[in-house]
């Protein structure tokens, strides 16, 4: 390392648990994503299964965004995707139930909410209970919400971060599966500390993914 500069520590993270201390369980699981945008978290998922390192399969891919860059990614990987646009719909329940739906027709069995920007009711929660899991960027109960990195930048805080939750009820409050902390450093911007949240999004969504099962249920 350099002497000093502050930059040394923008590789520093601490995630949390360990994966290593879990044995994994034998079997694929079957994923659906869904997503709302650019999809980095969908092409991280994807990625590790290719090489080898999550054992699953991404049954589908449903986005609400007519041009959300997940469904280009989506393509590029063979995933089939479903747009349902929430503009469709006159109550959350109605869309939800379309879900469930598109869920079911694809067999998946856990589903990851990788960038979903949509409160979602009790018609998803009970139909895959203690399977639905979500990446948000604070470490939470810290910044609850759609503005999280902002909130962060706002309220001062030297240590920012990402956790990876199951799906309750009240909005980002589920059990905590993984969580990861990084720097914030004095010149960051919404865009440079997002930047450094998401490369460890990446790194534990996808174990956060094999952990779940583990720690919830079975496969
Ligand atoms: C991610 O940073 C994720 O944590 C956040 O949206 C981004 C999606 O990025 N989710 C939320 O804010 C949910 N409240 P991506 O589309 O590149 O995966």
């Amino acid at each position: 390392m350099g002497h000093n500069s502050i930059t040394d520590t923008m590789d520093v993270s601490l995630i949390s648990p360990s994966i290593s201390s879990y044995k994994w369980k034998d079997g694929t699981l079957k994923l659906g994503i869904m997503a709302s945008g650019n999809g980095s978290n969908f092409e991280a998922i994807a990625r590790d299964i290719d090489d080898g390192r999550l054992s699953a399969e991404i049954k589908v891919l449903i986005y609400n965004n007519p041009d959300a860059y997940a469904a280009v990614r989506a393509a590029k990987w063979g995933v089939p995707a479903v747009l349902l646009n929430h503009r469709n719909y006159k109550r959350r329940q109605d869309l939800d139930g379309r879900i469930v739906q598109t869920l079911r027709e694809y067999g998946v069995e856990w589903v990851v909410m990788a960038g979903w920007m949509r409160l979602v009711t009790s018609v998803l929660i009970d139909a895959f209970p203690n399977r639905i899991l979500n990446i948000h960027p604070s470490l939470l109960p810290s910044f609850k919400g759609s503005h999280a990195v902002e909130a962060a930048l706002a309220a001062g805080v030297k240590i920012a971060g990402c956790t990876v939750h199951l799906i309750c009820l009240e909005m980002d409050s589920g059990p905590i599966i993984m969580q990861a902390a990084v720097p914030v450093l004095p010149d960051d911007t919404p865009e440079t500390l997002h930047a450094r949240i998401q490369v460890q999004e990446h790194r534990i969504l996808p174990d956060a993914i094999a952990l779940a099962p583990i720690l919830y249920g079975s496969l």
